[in-house]
């Protein structure tokens, strides 16, 4: 664990933007934080007081069989509703949800009317296709309306959706909808990624070539303009313009239990095997709308613009559910932020007026990269709050984008959260919380954080703990109730949740991330396992061993280093180490590429045979190797420090 500086500066809000703020000023968040760590249950029951429930609840949490919390116990929702009718009938259906623009500049226009038709259309077309209550649906389509429109549809039919991120390969699809024994895959013949078509039927083709369980596959045209080679399976595949033509407008929302499941979203973990995080109805609705509403201080008139893709939880909650109960207007954008020049993101903040901005430190430290020029000369005047998201933000970053994205005048909020918690748990408020370069500050409503030793102790610097249940908190992990316990709930005896991550406090009571405690590594605000990548390289027939670390990198955030050791008279040469690539490529992803591979012919161990990662860091990093000796073999860290220096 690294400290990110010690930064101290303070930086509070502007009073005009405390004196509008829903949440103005320092008092009146303790106050409030105060209350809804003394009374949550009041706290939350007053919370879910603006949604609409079909049915009231009978309780607001139910502990009694911890870790398997309950929330809005007995109530009756939907989502969907609370997302657009909601809306509507509030008088907002003329107003703009989504203002879409395409990666090759084409553009589209949803009003909330319009998004609730799109909706309800093609909630029909899934439940004329057979889809139930329950069902598990795959959606893998670039950042396209129709990416919320099925999300949206699965959620007022009951329908359970699982999002994967366009960017993951053929084998990752299959694994997910295996796990999850998915009925339908919601695809696209293509979408645009810098100047580039994707293909994406074709992926997802190779990926449930095997997956029997797979019955039907829809396909949104994107390619226009530029066809896509898209063979079409007889008898089950279909085009979603065509099944959305002869289908009525009206489909009334499911009314679901509280906690019926609502999404699966995939997540790498310590294993090999990612896992199916389990959102449900009531919990999440609340907390992906009260967290949109404070955090991002959202206003009728505000123009909001996350970057994130829907394919991850940020998308989820802070691009479909949480933003659309809220009634905003919001851009949304297809493409690469370079595209077709550096200036790209710019340009969209200028043109559509965007008031709110939420991107991710590795697009910072891009853009800082990319130099000023993009940016001087832009009216980016109608900012009025900036966030991010994904990892710990370096100082050089946050003041780049305080000075010249804010010009001194938005608040920042850098928000921790996980895709376990739902939404934000650490964040400034900013209407009150004057913040520090680097620094996620303070705990959201409801969200009691401590920082502890391996047994429980409570200390300045150590590994974050979540004390109090919460309502966006995820319910379990698809088909493994088991390692939903081991992975979070073991650490303190089953008392505490147990993020994964390590923090410091520090004497204005603020809490700084450190990074991850466990085999994690954030790739650009991607979450990689390592043992991911290790257990694809040992599939190869040359490949003995190999252990994987994470690095600093100064765009990425973390970059990941392979270490591989072959089996004794193959060759290693840059002819495997594509192979390997390869192999990465077409297991998990692009995005999951290693920096660099390292070949050697034995791994630093301890004399009990486990390989010491912390010395891998040490090399990878090209630091003085701290004490080795532990080590079973000295000789085997010259040859991999050797290496390291010549490759
Ligand atoms: C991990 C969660 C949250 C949505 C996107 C990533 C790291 C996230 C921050 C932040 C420092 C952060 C943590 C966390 N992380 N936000 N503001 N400061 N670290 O979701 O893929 O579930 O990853 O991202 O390590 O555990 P995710």
């Amino acid at each position: 664990m690294e400290s990110v500086s010690h930064e101290n500066r303070l930086f509070p809000p502007t009073s005009e933007f405390v004196e509008n703020a829903h949440i103005s000023g320092m008092d009146a968040y303790k106050a409030m934080y105060v209350k809804s760590l003394e009374d949550p249950e009041g706290f939350w029951a007053e919370a879910a007081q603006d949604l609409h429930w079909f049915k009231p609840w009978d309780s607001v949490l139910d502990a009694s069989n911890a870790p398997f919390y309950k929330w809005y116990d007995g109530s009756r929702t939907n989502l969907s509703y609370n997302c657009l009718d909601r809306n509507i009938e509030a008088g907002l259906g003329n107003k703009v949800a989504i203002h879409w623009e395409g990666e090759p500049g084409d553009t589209r226009e949803l009003t909330y009317k319009q998004l609730h038709l799109e909706v309800c259309r093609f909630a029909n077309a899934l439940k004329a296709r057979g889809l139930q209550k329950g069902d598990r649906v795959a959606i893998y389509l670039p950042m396209i309306p129709e990416l919320a429109i099925a999300v949206l549809a699965c959620a007022r039919i009951g329908a359970v959706h699982s999002v994967i991120f366009a960017g993951f390969s053929a084998d990752s699809i299959r694994d997910r909808v295996l796990d999850s024994e998915t009925c339908m895959v919601i695809t696209g013949d293509g979408g645009y990624r810098r100047g580039k078509m994707l293909e994406l039927k074709k992926i997802v083709d190779e990926g449930v070539a095997s997956c029997a369980c797979v019955k039907d596959v829809i396909v949104v045209k994107r390619g226009d303009e530029h066809p896509v080679d898209c063979p079409m399976q007889d008898g089950r595949d279909s085009w979603y313009h065509e099944l959305v033509a002869d289908v009525s407008d009206d489909c009334t929302a499911e009314e679901m239990e509280a906690e019926d499941l609502l999404f699966l979203l995939y997540t790498s973990g310590t294993t090999g095997k990612p896992k199916g995080i389990m959102h449900t109805t009531a919990g999440y609705q609340v907390f992906s709308y009260l967290t949109s509403k404070y955090v991002f201080d959202l206003k009728a008139d505000d123009v909001y613009w996350c970057t994130a893709d829907v394919g991850w939880i940020t998308g989820h909650t802070y691009i479909v559910y949480g933003i659309l109960q809220n009634g905003v207007t919001q851009v949304m954008y297809e493409g690469a932020p370079n595209h077709p020049d550096e200036g790209r993101f710019w340009e969209i903040i200028e043109k559509y007026k965007v008031s709110i901005f939420y991107t991710a430190p590795t697009a910072i430290r891009a853009f800082m990269k990319w130099g000023d020029k993009w940016v001087t000369g832009r009216d980016l005047s109608s900012l009025r709050l900036l966030g991010t998201v994904g990892e710990p933000i370096n100082p050089e970053a946050w003041i780049w984008y305080h000075k010249m994205i804010g010009a001194e005048r938005c608040p920042i909020v850098d928000t921790w959260w996980q895709t376990e918690t739902g939404g934000h748990m650490l964040t400034p408020m900013p209407g009150a919380t004057p913040t520090k370069p680097g620094c996620a500050t303070t705990p959201f409503f409801g969200i009691e954080p401590a920082i502890l030793t391996d047994d429980g102790k409570e200390v300045e610097a150590g590994i974050l703990a979540i004390k109090k249940p919460w309502p966006g908190m995820l319910r379990g992990i698809y088909g493994d109730p088991q390692r939903f316990k081991d992975t979070y709930w073991c650490k303190w005896g089953g008392k505490y949740y147990f993020p994964g991550d390590g923090a410091r406090r520090d004497e204005h009571d603020y809490i700084w991330i450190l990074g991850r405690v466990d085999d994690v590594v954030n790739v650009s605000g991607h979450r990689i396992g390592t043992a991911e990548l290790e257990s694809v390289f040992v599939e190869h027939k040359d490949v003995a061993e190999s252990a994987v670390v994470g690095v600093p990198h100064e765009i990425k955030g973390q970059g990941l280093i392979a270490f591989v050791t072959v089996i004794e008279g193959r060759d290693h040469d840059d002819h495997l180490r594509k192979e390997l690539i390869a192999m990465i490529d077409k297991s998990i992803g692009k995005f999951a590429r290693p920096e660099r591979i390292l070949f050697s012919s034995d791994l630093p161990k301890t004399r009990s045979g486990k390989i010491m990662r912390r010395i891998l860091r040490d090399i990878a990093e090209g630091k003085e190797l701290g004490n080795t000796t532990t080590l079973a073999d000295p000789g085997v860290v010259e040859e991999l420090q050797e290496q390291f220096l010549k490759s």
